[in-house]
C-alpha cells in the first residue's frame, strides 16, 4: 500500500492552489454576495487545463487522473466552493458521460469543445417530481423519423444558466420504467429550450442553477448516448464520478474551515489564554481534523478505485457521505470557535457554513447515498 501521491499530484496541486490563492480566494466572498457567476475564473480554468481533466488528450483534455481531479477540487473549493461545483459539473457530469458513453463522431462534436473549457456543459437528471426517485423521470422524448421530440422541464441544473452543451434524461419508452430512459446529449441555445431565472440560494451563491424547460425541442438520433434504453446508466454510472467530485468539494470546503479556525484559535485569546489551549476548543480542532483526513482518505480510495477502472458505486457514496457530514459539521464548528465573528459577514466561516449544506443534498442526498451502500451490502 502506497500512501505517497505522485511528482503529477503534487504538480496540480501546486497550480490548482497557485490559481486558488492568487485569483480565487480574493473575489470568493464578493462573488457570493452579489451571486456573480466568476466567467473571468470559468475562462482562466480552461487555460489551466482544469475543466477536462480527465478526458484523453485525442479528445482535448489533460488526461489526469482521478486523484489528480480530487487534488484540483479540493484547492478550487477551499478558495470558493461556487467555482468548485462549476469546475466538478463539467469535468465529471458532463465530460465524464460522453468520454464513456459517446461515439467518436459525437466526441468530436460535442466532447472537445467542453474538455477545452471553451464550452460549457450542464447535466439535466433532476425534475420537479424526479429528484432522489431519479427513474420517476416525466421529460418524455418522442421518436419521430430519424429524430426526437423532446417535452418537459428540468430542475436545479447546475452551470444551466450558463450552459452550452446539456447532457440529457428522459422518457423514450415510459411504460418500461428505468428501462425506458434515454440519454442524448443537447444543444441548450437550440430552438424549443427555455431557461428559467436562477435560483435564489442559501450557499454556492456565485454557482447558478435554473429550470429547463422543454418545449418540442428536437434531436437528432445521432445525439442520443448509447442504445435506447441506457439513460438510467448513464445517469448512475456519471453520479459514480460526479459523487467523487462532491465530496473533493466537501473536503475543500472542511479543509479551509479548520485552517481558518485554527489560525484564529491560536491568535484569540480568553481568560488570559490563547483559545486553542482550552481543552474545550484543542478537541474540536483536533475532532476537525482527524475527521477530515478519514474522509479525504475514503475519496482518495473511490479516486483510486475509478482510475483502475474498478466498479466504485459504493465507495464514491461513502465518500460523498462521508466528506460532506465532515464538511457540515467542521463549519458548524468553526463558526463556534469564531464566537459572534464566525456569525458576521467580515469573517469567511458563515460562508463555509452555508456553502456546505449543499453537499449533503446534491448529486444524492446522504439518504440516497446510505441507499446505495446499504444496498451494496445486502447483494453481498
Ligand atoms: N452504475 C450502473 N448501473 C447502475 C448503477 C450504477 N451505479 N446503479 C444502478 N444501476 C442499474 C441497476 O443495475 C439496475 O439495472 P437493471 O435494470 O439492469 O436491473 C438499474 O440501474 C436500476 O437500479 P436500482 O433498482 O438500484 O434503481 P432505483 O430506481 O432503485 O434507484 C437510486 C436507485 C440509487 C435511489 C437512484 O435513483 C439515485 O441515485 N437517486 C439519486 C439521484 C441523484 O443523485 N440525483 C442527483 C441529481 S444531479 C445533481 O445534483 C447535479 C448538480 O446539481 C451538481
Amino acid at each position: 500500500m502506497e500512501f505517497q501521491l505522485t511528482d503529477e499530484h503534487e504538480a496540480v496541486r501546486t497550480t490548482a492552489r497557485e490559481f486558488a490563492a492568487r485569483r480565487v480566494k480574493p473575489i470568493a466572498a464578493q462573488i457570493d454576495k452579489e451571486a456573480r457567476y466568476p466567467k473571468e475564473l470559468v475562462d482562466e480554468m480552461a487555460q489551466l487545463g482544469l475543466l477536462g481533466m480527465e478526458v484523453e488528450e485525442a479528445w482535448d483534455g489533460s488526461e489526469f487522473d482521478t486523484i489528480s481531479y480530487v487534488i484540483a477540487m479540493e484547492e478550487i473549493s477551499a478558495a470558493c466552493a461556487s467555482t468548485g461545483v462549476i469546475m466538478s459539473v463539467n469535468n465529471s457530469l458532463v465530460c465524464e458521460p460522453l468520454s464513456k458513453w459517446a461515439n467518436d463522431e459525437q466526441k468530436e462534436r460535442w466532447l472537445k469543445d467542453l474538455a477545452r473549457g471553451d464550452k460549457l456543459g450542464c447535466f439535466m437528471l433532476s425534475e420537479p417530481e424526479a429528484g432522489s426517485d431519479a427513474a420517476a423521470q416525466k421529460t418524455v422524448a418522442v421518436r419521430d423519423g430519424d429524430d426526437y421530440l423532446i417535452n418537459g422541464t428540468k430542475n436545479w441544473i447546475t452551470n444551466g444558466p450558463q450552459a452550452d452543451t446539456g447532457v440529457l434524461m428522459c422518457m423514450t419508452d415510459p411504460a418500461a420504467g428505468h428501462r425506458g430512459i434515454s440519454s442524448f446529449v443537447v444543444d441548450m441555445n437550440g430552438e424549443g429550450i427555455r431557461r428559467g431565472p436562477k435560483d435564489d440560494k442559501l450557499g454556492i451563491r456565485a454557482s447558478h442553477s435554473c429550470q429547463v424547460f422543454f418545449e418540442d425541442h428536437r434531436v437528432s438520433a445521432t445525439q442520443r448516448l448509447g442504445q435506447d434504453g441506457d439513460g438510467f446508466k448513464v445517469a448512475m454510472s456519471t453520479l459514480d464520478a460526479g459523487r467523487i467530485g462532491i465530496a473533493a468539494q466537501a473536503l475543500g470546503i472542511a479543509q479551509a474551515a479548520f485552517e481558518a479556525a485554527a489560525e484564529y484559535a491560536c491568535d484569540r485569546k480568553t481568560f488570559g489564554r490563547r483559545i486553542i489551549d482550552h481543552q474545550a476548543i484543542g478537541f474540536m480542532l483536533a475532532d476537525m481534523e482527524t475527521e477530515i483526513m478519514a474522509a479525504r482518505m475514503l475519496t482518495y480510495r473511490a479516486a483510486w478505485m475509478k482510475s483502475c477502472g474498478k466498479r466504485h458505486s459504493k465507495e464514491s457514496a461513502m465518500a460523498k457521505l462521508m466528506a460532506s457530514e465532515v464538511a457540515n459539521k467542521a463549519a458548524k464548528n468553526a463558526i463556534q470557535v469564531f464566537g459572534g465573528n464566525g456569525y458576521v459577514t467580515e469573517y469567511p466561516v458563515e460562508r463555509f457554513y452555508r456553502d456546505a449544506k449543499i453537499t449533503e443534498i446534491y448529486e444524492g442526498t446522504s439518504e440516497i447515498q446510505r441507499v446505495v451502500i446499504a444496498a451494496s451490502i445486502a447483494r453481498r
